[in-house]
């Protein structure tokens, strides 16, 4: 009975959350459209009728699951009602005040924006930009600060959900790859952690592992320090560094993973953080990448697909929803490679090869 009503809370909150996200973008993109023109609407492609209905299926699918791995005991049913319900309130006037910044910059196509006490020259030139049109891209307090509260919109409320898909197979993995290792030994690296959501997840999951995060931004590293620095046991290390130019030895780490990256890098970039992730991680290691869908996965989202770049601003999104992830990870060195898609995101998990005795 607890475990019912305990099921039937979470759905409550998930559901509860899916609708704020759909009322604030459809109210807000009215009122928006009553002052500025809508952004790229000549190349928008339509989106059918059966898609709402799609995706509800599609999330309802995703609840299923994350409740079934809580049942099975991959990470605590507790984690399934972790939300930054504090941020949200402190925060969601920022996000609204924001918004008309947000749709000049897209009709202007302005996405070098910045303000100008932010030191944004000693950066890539392909991550020097304002991805999502976002204020100040990745290089302050306040996008850091609005971050997590703009991608639970943007995904309905499920992005936490989709970030707690990577951890299944992770943890099964490692234990299968080194039942002999004990946890308190295990090393975990999440490149491009952002505000640390998935260290989060990693950290209830594993308790004792000992976990590592690198970005390229200290704003959102200062932002994951906060939210990881409240969890008991160890702080996990952040880092400032490429995924590119990993600052790490070969061979350190038991498992890497990878959320939400992808899409925002250039194909060569793409191919060379895969490398670095094959040089750091121990033969038999795990390699767990979750990003978005890709074209034809599901064909009846194509056009979500199509018209996302559109609106946002994501220079790379439409090489990432046709490139081969799984050729480039046998490219690198990994192994066995399989995928699984839940809801609007594909996962790779990959392995490297033992050493041969
Ligand atoms: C879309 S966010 C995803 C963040 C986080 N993984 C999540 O689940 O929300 C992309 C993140 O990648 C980081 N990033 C982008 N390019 C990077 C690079 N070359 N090296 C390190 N971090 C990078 C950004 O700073 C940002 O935090």
């Amino acid at each position: 009975m607890t475990d019912l009503l305990a099921k039937l809370a979470y759905q409550t909150v998930q559901y509860t959350k899916s609708s704020f996200a759909l009322t604030h973008k459809t109210l807000s993109s009215r009122l928006l459209n009553l002052f500025y023109d809508v952004p790229g609407k000549d190349q928008l492609k339509p989106l059918s009728p059966e898609l709402l209905e799609t995706l509800q299926t599609s999330l309802a699918r995703l609840l299923e699951t994350e409740w079934k791995d809580a049942e099975r005991g991959i990470y605590p049913v507790e984690l399934l009602f972790d939300n930054p319900w504090e941020d949200f309130l402190s925060y969601y006037p920022a996000l609204l005040l924001d918004l008309p910044r947000l749709r000049e910059r897209s009709l202007q196509q302005n996405y070098r924006d910045f303000a100008e006490d932010l030191d944004t020259d000693n950066y890539p030139n392909y991550y020097r930009r304002n991805f999502h049109f976002q204020t100040d891209g990745y290089f302050s307090d306040l996008s850091a600060n609005l971050y997590d509260l703009q991608v639970e919109i943007l995904f309905n409320g499920c992005a936490d959900a989709m970030r707690r898909r990577v951890l299944a197979p992770l943890k099964q993995g490692l234990e299968a790859g080194f039942p002999s290792v004990p946890a308190r030994d295990l090393r975990i690296l999440d490149i491009a952690c952002g505000t640390g959501r998935t260290l989060k997840f990693l950290r209830a999951t594993i308790p004792q592992a000992n976990l590592f995060g690198v970005d390229l931004s200290t704003a959102y590293l200062r932002k994951a320090a906060q939210l990881l620095g409240q969890l008991p046991g160890e702080l996990p290390q952040l880092v400032g560094g490429k995924v590119e130019e990993l600052p790490y030895r070969g061979g350190y780490f038991h498992a890497a993973t990878s959320v939400f990256l992808f899409h925002e890098l250039p194909g060569t970039v793409r191919q060379r953080a895969i490398e670095e992730c094959f040089r750091v991680i121990k033969p038999g290691g795990w390699f767990v990448i979750c990003d978005s869908i890709q074209l034809g996965d599901v064909p009846e989202w194509d056009s979500l697909l199509h018209n996302f770049p559109i609106s946002f601003h994501e220079p790379y999104y439409n090489d990432y929803i046709r490139d081969d992830l799984e050729r480039r990870l046998h490219r690198a060195g990994f192994g066995e490679v399989y995928t699984q898609m839940h809801h609007a995101s594909k996962y790779w998990v990959a392995r490297k090869p033992q050493i041969e005795a």
